[in-house]
């Protein structure tokens, strides 16, 4: 069977530490969508593992498989195997050879639109990796995929057509002077080298057949969703989203398994207590801002409001895993999540850093929003239109600081009457069964209520 792990709200809700949860029952572990822009942290035995690229389940000795979705930089990639390797693990990873590769020139490129965009205040706020860019090329029929790679001369001609145009895109729209990532030479030299490495270490696979074959065989398959369902492309607050699927249809289109693999399954959404969000763009129950990216916030504010959110930021350790940034921080937002089930048809829950929130006096929830004198429930289509909103929260009473190892290998009933009430609120509203309660960054710190491999 397949268990599809999805962010339900911006991203950053801990699916890393989840997929190594439930990944034990795994055989494989596969990304769908996204490239080294996500940042799983993984932490096994008091190691920190930080991934951007490598499944979360190679921690494990999982199959890894980089699924068709995914944009993949070999430099990443092999970095991070190597650091692995150093570190005494053998990451079995396959790379899909319909992927599409991020090249130097898409991580320039992202950084001069979004310098471009931010003179009129546009800038998404990217990871820079160039992620936008590579998609913008697979969707032009421009791109080289991971199968040009370790063909040569379809490398060197594939090059020998895009990087004038790139290099004319950054000279002669955006007036930039630009470097040897515009160079074809060196570019083929060193991406043959990456497609070389691709064949000895035969890490290429067609991913649909592969999946295929396994599922078959009777293995069991985890989709690892990266990012998060409000910063889908399509289903996501545009412009101001990744430029991928993170939703749980990605799983099928990014792998070459039919939908109904994926909804045959388990669709668990991955839920952060509380909210954080990188970059720009509206959120409703926002506390305090961030300068730069907060919309419309330009100066460092003060109040109860700005001391919350570096309460949650500095206890939750809200700071980018990729970028080192400081993330935006708010409450939970419901119709954010209501947005988020129909979407992707969450089957369970898994709600994470309920200990984070312990020790506050009251813990407050969006529950609905207000926007024209309407009461909302969902996000509405228009970014523009979900800045306009306004929530409606509801308030609880706050939840002592326990023995959270203690309550993880207690179990359920161990956890803090007020958040039980709470997690018990966001269940019903949802109308989705919590699987597991996450209580500390440790795989142990977990509550499990339902494992959806069994
Ligand atoms: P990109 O994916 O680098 O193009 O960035 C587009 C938007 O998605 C920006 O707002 C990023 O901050 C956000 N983003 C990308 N990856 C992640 C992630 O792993 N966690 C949270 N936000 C992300």
């Amino acid at each position: 069977m397949t268990v599809t792990i999805v962010g339900s709200q911006l991203g950053d809700e801990g699916k890393g530490g989840i997929v190594d949860l439930w990944g034990d029952a795994a055989d494989v572990v596969v990304r769908y969508q996204g490239g080294d822009n996500a940042g799983h942290t993984v932490v096994e035995g008091g190691t920190e593992y930080k991934l951007s690229l490598v499944p979360s389940g190679a921690v494990r000795g999982k199959v890894g498989v980089l699924g068709n979705g995914c944009v993949v930089n070999p430099a990443t990639l092999f970095e991070e195997i190597d650091d692995l390797r150093e570190r005494g693990l053998d990451p079995d990873v396959r790379v899909a050879r319909r992927a599409h590769v991020i090249f130097p020139y898409h991580r320039v490129l992202d950084g001069i639109e979004e310098e471009a965009k931010s003179e009129s205040d546009q800038e998404v706020g990217t990871t820079g990796r160039g992620i936008g860019p590579t998609y913008e090329d697979k969707v032009g029929r421009r791109g080289v995929r991971v199968g040009d790679l370790v063909d040569p001369e379809r490398l060197r001609e594939k090059l020998e057509y895009v990087v004038p145009q790139k290099r004319a895109l950054a000279e002669d729209v955006f007036g930039v002077d630009i470097g040897e990532e515009f160079d074809v030479a060196s570019l083929y030299e060193e991406y043959r080298r990456y497609g070389e490495r691709l064949r000895e270490e035969r890490m290429t696979v067609d991913a649909g057949p592969f999946l295929a074959d396994r599922l078959d065989a009777g293995d069991e398959v985890m989709f690892e969703g990266a990012q998060g369902t409000l910063i889908d492309v399509d289903h996501g607050n545009y412009p101001y989203v990744t430029s991928s699927n993170p939703t749980a249809g990605g799983a099928a289109t990014g792998t070459g398994l039919g939908p109904g693999v994926v909804g045959g399954g388990e669709v668990v959404g991955i839920v952060k207590a509380y909210l954080t969000r990188v970059g720009s763009g509206p959120m409703p129950t926002e506390l305090g801002g961030v300068v730069g990216d907060t919309p419309g916030y330009d100066e460092q504010g003060e109040g109860d409001d700005e001391e919350l959110a570096t309460y949650v930021r500095e206890e939750g350790g809200e700071y980018g895993t990729v970028t080192g940034r400081p993330r935006r921080v708010g409450w939970l937002d419901l119709p954010m999540l209501r947005h988020s089930t129909r979407v992707n048809g969450f089957t369970g829950l898994a709600v994470n850093h309920v200990d984070v929130l312990a020790g506050l006096d009251e813990v407050q929830v969006g529950h609905s929003y207000d926007l024209d004198g309407e009461e909302l429930f969902t996000v509405p289509a228009t970014t523009e239109r979900w800045g306009d909103c306004e929530p409606n929260f509801r308030t609880f009473d706050g939840w002592e600081d326990v023995d959270w190892s203690a309550v993880a290998e207690t179990g359920y009933d161990a956890i803090p009457e007020n958040a039980r009430e709470y997690l018990g609120y966001v269940s019903d509203q949802l109308d989705v069964p919590i699987y597991a309660v996450g209580v500390g960054p440790n795989r142990e710190e977990s509550v499990v209520l339902e494992d959806p491999f069994e």
